[in-house]
């Protein structure tokens, strides 16, 4: 059995609506259980946290960068950087925009990034970019394109309730799952 938790911000409710699908994915996986923590809530639940197998991160990004609630949440965890209760757990991350690309990478990128700064293992997106030789995308999951972790498009005129589309959603979902899986390997050995 694996414990992940999903850290996440979302503004707006577009990530949200991705941490809810990473959570499915993990918990599509047998005997994992998944946590989903908003950044505004961190404070309470750091022993939850240190306790994880695996963390899968989630912000979407403003101005080419993780929002700010959510680097709030990194530096609130400068603290323990020596003591490095999160080295050798699984990390993973997933990042919304409003763009198609909107410079979402970046986010991801730091995510990593802060993740290597914890001793964390990075997971990230088994999943080939989609056959786009005809221009069709439906149905097709890592629709994006992104190898770091899953990425998600929301029309910032849609609510979450329609958006981000469901192939990014079922994305998210497949990296929680991958996720949970291996965080399960981890747990046994
Ligand atoms: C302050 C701010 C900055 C933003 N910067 C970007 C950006 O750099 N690239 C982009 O594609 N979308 C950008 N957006 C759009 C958001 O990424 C988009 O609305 C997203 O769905 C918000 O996610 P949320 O609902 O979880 O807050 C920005 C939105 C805000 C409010």
């Amino acid at each position: 059995m694996s414990k992940v938790v999903v850290v996440y911000h979302s503004g707006y409710g577009h990530t949200r609506v991705m941490a809810d699908a990473v959570a499915q994915g993990v918990e599509r996986h047998s005997d994992s259980t998944c946590r989903l923590i908003a950044v505004e809530e961190v404070e309470a639940y750091w022993e939850v946290l240190h306790r994880a197998d695996a963390i899968i991160f989630g912000a979407p990004t403003y101005m080419g960068s993780a929002s700010a609630a959510f680097k709030q949440f990194m530096e609130a965890t400068a603290p323990f950087y020596l003591a490095r209760p999160w080295r050798n757990k699984l990390a993973a991350g997933f990042t919304n925009s409003g763009n198609l690309c909107g410079d979402k990478l970046n986010t991801l990128l730091q995510m990593a990034v802060f993740a290597a700064q914890h001793s964390m293992i990075w997971v990230g997106l088994d999943l080939l970019p989609p056959r786009a030789f005809d221009g069709t995308f439906d149905g097709q999951l890592n629709r994006l394109g992104s190898s770091l972790g899953a990425m998600s498009q929301s029309g910032v005129e849609q609510p979450p309730g329609q958006s981000p589309p469901i192939e990014d959603r079922l994305t998210a979902a497949h990296l929680g799952e991958r996720v949970a899986r291996l965080a399960e390997r981890l747990v046994e050995r």
